[in-house]
């Protein structure tokens, strides 16, 4: 299935999920409820969730275990991109076509809406399912989340990125903050999908942490670009936000054309690592193909 097709019917499944755990609008506190539903149900691309069903679906892992795994990674990222918007962070004022969730709401909102998505993540993981799921297999599930999540992971690359604004520095640090900020997540979702199934072989392991890193280190690389390249209506979010802020990205290092060759060659090496896997893993370089050639 070509993967605008796949991506549409991720993004419908992942949509009705997140309405079925996300808290009540009507439940007190109303305004917080409403804050977490604004963003998290707002449209987003839903890589994450696609890159858990595509992994987990390849090595057939039970649905609903895919299903929980999904949700709780793309309110991770709800979360992660209300905190980066905020006037503290990135100072933007539209994300996915709409005001940020401090410009509908307020700072305090939308630092609480991060906060409660961030922890009903580790909820939804953590529930008791209908299905056989081991607690051992349960617990390396929330264990690969939370580290992925936190000050080794997407927390401490924000942390980086907050830190290197405005400063020299060299391609190291800058590619170990995009693998951080943004490939940790992007890792963890393929990793979930994997420990969702009974798979246990180890070179399947190696190359989908080969794929995954990869993937994520270019998913970094071409939002750098497209922040340059693309225009404010397509990004959904404000066109030019990175140069505006001095921030250290990939284009700012090595220019457009660096930028553009480096993330060619990481879908090159991704798709190697999908080649050594003996199953059918049509969907996940698909994937690879079109993180670097979307549009937003
Ligand atoms: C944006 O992520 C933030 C980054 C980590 C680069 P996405 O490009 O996946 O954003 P949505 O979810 O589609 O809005
Ligand atoms: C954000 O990176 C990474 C996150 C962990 C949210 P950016 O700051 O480049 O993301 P956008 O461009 O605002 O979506
Ligand atoms: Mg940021
Ligand atoms: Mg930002
Ligand atoms: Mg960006």
């Amino acid at each position: 299935m070509p993967h605008s097709l796949f991506l549409k019917d991720i993004q419908t499944r992942t949509n009705e999920l997140l309405i079925k755990w996300l808290p009540n609008e009507q439940q007190t506190p109303t305004r917080l409820h409403q804050a977490m539903r604004y963003s998290a149900l707002n449209p987003g691309k839903r890589i994450r969730p696609a890159l858990v069903f595509a992994t987990g679906e390849m090595l057939s892992a039970n649905t609903e275990v895919l299903e929980r795994a999904a949700v709780a990674v793309e309110l991770i990222h709800a979360y992660s991109l209300i905190h980066d918007d905020l006037p503290c962070m990135d100072d933007d004022d539209l994300r996915r076509g709409i005001p940020t969730c401090h410009i509908k709401f307020d700072e305090a909102t939308a630092v609480l809406a991060g906060d409660a998505l961030q922890t009903l993540a580790f909820e939804v993981l953590s529930a008791p399912y209908v299905a056989e799921l081991s607690d051992y297999k349960q617990l390396q599930m929330l264990r690969s989340l939370c580290h992925a999540s936190g000050s080794l992971g997407m927390g401490g690359g924000q942390a980086i990125d907050l830190f290197m604004t405005n400063k020299a520095s060299d391609l190291a640090t800058l590619e170990s903050m995009h693998r951080m900020k943004t490939g940790a997540l992007i890792s963890a979702s393929v990793k979930l999908g994997f420990l969702a199934s009974d798979c246990e072989d180890q070179v399947i392991a190696t190359q989908l942490d080969m794929y995954s890193q990869s993937l994520g280190l270019a998913f970094q690389i071409k939002d750098d670009i497209l922040d340059i390249e693309s225009d404010t209506e397509t990004l959904g979010k404000p066109q030019g936000s990175d140069i505006n802020k001095n921030k250290l990205t990939f284009p700012a290092l090595l220019g457009l054309d660096g930028a553009k060759k480096r993330a060619t060659e990481l879908v090159e090496r991704a798709l190697d690592a999908l080649e050594r896997i003996p199953l059918n893993s049509e969907k996940l370089s698909d994937f690879a193909q079109f993180i670097v050639n979307r549009h937003h």
